[in-house]
């Protein structure tokens, strides 16, 4: 059977200058992971700032590391340009040696990436940890960049769907409808590899996404709900990803470091999404 048939309220794929649903913001955003010294992050948000500031129509997202955090929210202030955190604990506060509470972020940051996959694999959140981080991120007037994908031996094995769905089930239990969740579909096989996904497939997977987001809620807040591409984007390839229609921006991990990379990769989904640079 083919995948399409099997997302029957997904409209047809199509290469339509990738013009977004009318409520859906386009949206980049930067995840430096563990990269940056303090020094370092503060000069990267400054190269980048003039320009990324000059670009219309897309929110702009850097998420440094936690350390700096601070700083780089200071280069930031007075700019269209977004803090978000790459992730956060699952309490409130307490007794726990070395952790990050949603309260400690909430005046910092907009954004907070939750469930990425290496924190799934290196520190083993599972779908139930990714819930309750999302349920006090939002609490805590914090919008969440929920991270899903498949693996590799999930892809050859024809379980992506399966694996999303459930990854949806599981992080979004309990939540009530919102247009604030933002989700990246980063199939893991792609990240930092340099094998990106194809812009149709992924196109047609995050099809398959805002399909299940509807049946968990509504499809009236999933046809609203923002949902990126992540994994090996980089300013020669985010057309390809951008072009789609059902793909509303990218998580960006490695060209984030490089401004003009990042610069390039915000100002074509500007351009692609019907927003402006420069103005
Ligand atoms: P790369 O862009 O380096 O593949 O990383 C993607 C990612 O994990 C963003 O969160």
């Amino acid at each position: 059977m083919n995948e399409r048939k099997r997302i029957p309220d997904t409209p047809a794929l199509g290469k339509k200058g990738g013009k977004l649903h009318s409520k859906r913001v386009p949206l980049v955003a930067g995840n430096w992971k563990m990269n940056t010294t303090l020094v370092q992050a503060t000069s990267l948000a400054r190269n980048m700032l003039g320009e990324l500031d000059g670009v219309n129509g897309v929110e702009k997202v850097l998420c440094p590391p936690f350390i700096s955090l601070a700083a780089v929210h200071e280069v930031l202030r007075g700019s269209s340009v977004k803090l978000g955190a790459q992730n956060m604990h699952f309490e409130e506060k307490g007794a726990y040696t070395g952790e990050v509470s949603p309260a400690m972020l909430a005046g910092l940051c907009e954004f907070v990436i939750l469930g990425h996959s290496e924190r799934r694999q290196h520190f083993g959140e599972t779908d139930q940890i990714v819930n309750k981080k999302i349920v006090l991120a939002l609490k805590n007037k914090l919008r969440p960049i929920l991270c899903i994908g498949e693996r590799l031996e999930d892809k050859k094995s024809g379980k992506t769907e399966e694996i999303i769905a459930g990854q949806i089930a599981g992080g979004l239990d309990s939540v009530d409808a919102t247009r604030e969740i933002v989700i990246a579909y980063e199939p893991v096989w792609a990240i930092g590899t340099g094998i990106s996904a194809s812009g149709e497939k992924a196109a047609a997977t995050i099809g398959f996404i805002r399909h299940a987001v509807g049946r968990l809620w509504n499809s009236n807040v999933a046809q609203d709900l923002v949902v990126l591409y992540g994994g090996s984007v980089t300013g020669s390839n985010i057309a390809e990803f951008i072009s789609y229609p059902e793909i509303d921006g990218a998580l960006v991990g490695g060209a984030s470091l490089q401004p003009s990379e990042f610069v390039s990769i915000v100002s074509q989904t500007a351009a692609i999404k019907g927003g402006s640079a420069g103005s």
